[in-house]
């Protein structure tokens, strides 16, 4: 395990670049199985589930090159239809690997697959769609055996509204001649980018980005070249972080168009910012009050639920009493006994919902992150406290966060890592 040492208490302030969407890059590159030809990926974020996902493709026959450190060259044939289970356990994502086996093969074996740690994460969704499709799934305690005989075009209602389930039947429609719909899709900017790959590879997608999508697929889908687009959530975790801390932040990549929530929850909490252009957010020192008693999370387009334990880091830091309320995980909250020890006045009122009363000195602590995006809310909050922190269990910030260390002491913060080496 990794550790992260912060010396809290510095703003972070100066400019900074947000990388291509973790959740984008996932789905599209499970998506090259779609064809033998070249595919050639720009703006990949160099982050550990990007390079996971990288080792299945490699273990399933697909040949990959990295042709710098964020531009990947990815071809050939799948000749193997089982995924290590070591490897899959680690990434929960290797479930989008799913439909593409399906097409190629006719079948799959997948293992429970691993990941986050913040709540039940089902695969049903997944699976009701592969049967919709006319495949079958058999489960037994050591993983899943799915089939998909007769390659037919089919019209799906998801039973929830799952991104990954959404980018699957997208990905497996897309390989199937004749016209699919996929209603009650996920509305996620991710969703967009992958519909805007498999048009280049030769599928018709319409209405991507609403909850209907229309999906023409096609048997001889070809190469193509993309270029990833920038990560929403990334850009809000730099927009809390410059806010937490009080530095005056320019954050270059945000995009506007992904900011309608996300400002109105940097808003509520009186957090001072404009855009200079569609994709230039500039953030000034503000003094941070809660104007709005509650923060939900929701489907895209509203306030997305990866957003919300950084954004109860900064709650701590604003004047006020907030409701703050995830319903979608089951064990997204409980991280935030560690910002109490920290000197955080939260109150755990049930495993959904905590309140947030503000503000409170933080101080620096021996912590361990649970997963990635509280993992994340930690950096921030021992970036804003004052003293040092040691953050152990590092890596699970590595999986969706390039550089981390680097890119905040470039905006002037202390940070050290130590890498551990089993
Ligand atoms: N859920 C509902 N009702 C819904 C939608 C979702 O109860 O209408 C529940 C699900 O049961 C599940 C959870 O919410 O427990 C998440 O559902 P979903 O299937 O949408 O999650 P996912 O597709 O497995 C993707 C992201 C996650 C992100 C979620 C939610 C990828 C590779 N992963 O997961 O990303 O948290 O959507 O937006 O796209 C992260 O980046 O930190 C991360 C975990």
């Amino acid at each position: 395990m990794s550790k992260l040492y912060i010396e809290g208490g510095y703003p972070l302030a100066g400019e900074v670049s947000v990388a291509g969407n973790k959740n984008a890059a996932l789905p599209i590159l499970a998506a090259t199985l779609l064809t033998d030809d070249e595919i050639i990926l720009k703006n990949l974020p160099d982050i550990l589930d990007v390079r996971r996902m990288v080792r299945l493709l490699e273990c399933i026959g697909k040949k990959t090159e990295y042709k710098s450190r964020n531009i990947i060259a990815i071809s050939g044939a799948v000749s193997n239809n089982k995924l290590p289970e070591e490897h899959a356990g680690q990434l929960r994502a290797s479930i989008l690997l799913l439909a593409g086996l399906l097409l190629k093969t006719g079948e799959a074996f997948l293992f429970p697959p691993g990941g986050c740690v913040i709540g039940r994460r089902k695969v049903d969704s997944h699976f009701e769609m592969v049967e919709d499709f006319g495949g079958e799934v058999v489960s037994d305690h050591s993983g899943f055996h799915i089939t998909l005989g007769e390659q037919k075009a089919a019209s799906i209602f998801l039973k929830e509204v799952s991104v990954t389930a959404t980018e699957n039947v997208m990905i497996l429609a897309a390989g199937i001649k004749g016209r699919s719909v996929i209603q009650n899709a996920a509305c996620e900017p991710h969703v967009v980018d992958l519909a805007e790959f498999l048009v280049k590879l030769g599928a018709k997608i319409e209405g991507a980005g609403t909850n209907r999508i229309m999906i023409e697929g096609s048997h001889c889908l070809t190469g193509a070249e993309h270029s990833i687009t920038p990560d929403p959530i990334e850009a809000g975790t730099f927009a809390i972080a410059a806010a937490a801390t009080g530095g005056e932040m320019v954050i270059h990549n945000a995009m506007k168009e992904h900011f309608y929530s996300m400002g109105r929850m940097l808003r509520s909490m009186n957090v001072m910012f404009k855009f200079q252009d569609e994709k230039t957010l500039h953030l000034f020192p503000s003094k941070l009050e809660i104007k709005e008693k509650k923060l939900q999370v929701g489907l895209w387009p509203n306030f997305p639920t990866d957003l919300m334990s950084p954004a109860i880091v900064l709650a701590t830091q604003a004047k006020g009493s907030i409701l703050c309320h995830d319903w979608m995980f089951e064990s997204r909250m409980f991280f935030v006994d560690k910002l109490n020890i920290m000197g955080a006045d939260i109150i755990q009122a049930d495993p959904h919902r905590v309140i947030v009363n503000g503000p409170t000195k933080l101080y620096g602590q021996h912590l361990t992150s649970p997963d990635i995006r509280a993992g994340i809310a930690l950096v921030i909050a021992a970036l804003a406290a004052q003293g040092n922190s040691v953050i152990d269990n590092i890596e699970t910030v590595d999986r969706g966060y390039e550089e981390i260390e680097n890119r905040l002491n470039h905006l002037g913060s202390k940070v050290r890592r130590e890498e551990h080496h089993h």
